[in-house]
């Protein structure tokens, strides 16, 4: 059966098109070309960092972890409510990820669970190197405790911006709050250039050696020569076309998708949904809706989601805990992440795309409110 009200679909129009053929006629049909300069300058100036657009948000957080040189025999840790790129990125370097629990308001990692996770690691006699931090569905993290925290143990910080481009924290953009982040402009993402990402970072050295390694570590050499291992993961500049005319309407985007939250809270709240809460002086981009159905025993998310598929709507379950991936690096804690299974069982992620008409809306609300009568 085929979903007329998708979760998170692009929503491209004209600009875009337009930008496309402008790129396509110019014959810039390579990594390198005008839209990818323009692309980039404009994220430079929404983050206000040094960004490079490269092929995937998986492919920049391993450029990251290489600036930061992560390597084999290091730890890793990493926000245990989120989507396995963040651990694969951990497996290319090398390392080893330990899994950091969430906190139930925004389900984004807990400084007390990272504290605990911290403790644990020095009874193991484990010194962690770095920290992936995710801001979950678009919600900031709490990064200035979480900085504090690994400060006094020289842990470097990423954040894995990946779902939060157009969120912002104590008035910084998701994107420049640490030392390091990757962005994803996936098909699903506020913005897209159908795959694509960006490494983004304040350290000139770090940006310089991830720009080199993206483009095949080719060295300034007359003839072809690399005396290190290249990746090719530069963004086209036909996709990077796609994405700056995204990105102009960046605003417009992350208000509907608020505006979708909203409507969703109110309709949803009075039945018992919960909802990720945006801490103060943070703005969620609201990437996607998601929610904690009301308990109830006669209910449940893979009930709900079918329910929902009848009507031709697509919902989800959110991101399968880290902690239970059968992921051989992922190092075992004896860290209490039962908090996590418990959001990832009610969870459920509602169609939230830019291009959700009321009508569809009401529909989805519609729908849920039917099938708890169903019961
Ligand atoms: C939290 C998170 N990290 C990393 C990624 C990987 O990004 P990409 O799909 O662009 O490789 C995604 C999205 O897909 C994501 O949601």
């Amino acid at each position: 059966m085929s979903f007329r009200i998708h979760l998170s679909p692009p929503d491209v129009g004209a600009t875009e098109r337009n930008l496309l053929l402008e790129a396509f006629d110019s014959n810039w049909i390579a990594p390198f070309g005008p839209a990818l300069n323009e692309f980039e300058a404009l994220l430079n100036e929404t983050i206000g960092t040094n960004v490079s657009a490269v092929s995937s948000g998986t492919a920049a957080l391993h450029l990251l972890l290489k600036a930061h040189n992560i390597g084999a025999g290091d730890y890793v840790l990493c926000s245990n409510i989120t989507f396995a790129a963040t651990v694969f990125a951990v497996d290319y370097v090398g390392a080893k990820a330990i899994l950091v629990g969430s906190d139930s308001q925004t389900w984004n990692m807990c400084p007390d669970s990272l504290e605990e996770t911290l403790n644990w690691c020095r009874k193991e006699g484990i010194t962690p190197k770095a920290l992936l931090v995710t801001h979950l569905y678009g919600m900031p993290a709490d990064i200035f405790t979480i900085l504090e925290i690994c400060k006094k143990q020289d842990i470097v910080v990423i954040e894995d911006a990946a779902e939060a481009l157009g969120s912002s924290y104590f008035g910084g953009m998701c994107g420049n709050l640490a030392h390091g982040a990757a962005l994803s402009f996936n098909g699903n993402k506020i913005i897209t250039t159908s795959s694509g990402g960006a490494v983004c970072t304040n350290n000139e050295d770090h940006f310089e050696r991830m720009k080199f390694w993206a483009n095949q570590a080719k060295d300034n050499t007359p003839f072809y020569m690399h005396h290190e291992t290249g990746y090719n993961y530069r963004l086209s500049n036909l996709s990077a076309a796609v994405g700056l005319g995204q990105l102009k309407a960046l605003e417009e985007k992350v208000a509907k998708k608020r505006s979708i939250f909203e409507r969703y809270q109110n309709a949803l709240e009075p039945l018992g949904f919960q909802f990720q809460e945006e801490p103060e002086l943070c703005e969620s981009n609201r990437w996607l809706t998601v929610a904690l159905i009301p308990e109830n025993e006669k209910a449940s998310v893979s009930d709900l989601i079918e329910y929902l598929k009848a009507l031709g709507i697509e919902a989800r379950h959110l991101w399968t805990p880290m902690h239970m991936m059968p992921l051989p690096y992922l190092v075992k804690t004896d860290i209490d992440l039962s908090g996590d299974l418990d959001i990832f069982v009610r969870g459920i992620c509602l169609p939230s795309g830019t291009g959700l008409t009321n009508e569809h809306q009401t529909e989805v609300i519609e729908g849920i409110k039917a099938y708890y009568q169903s019961l």
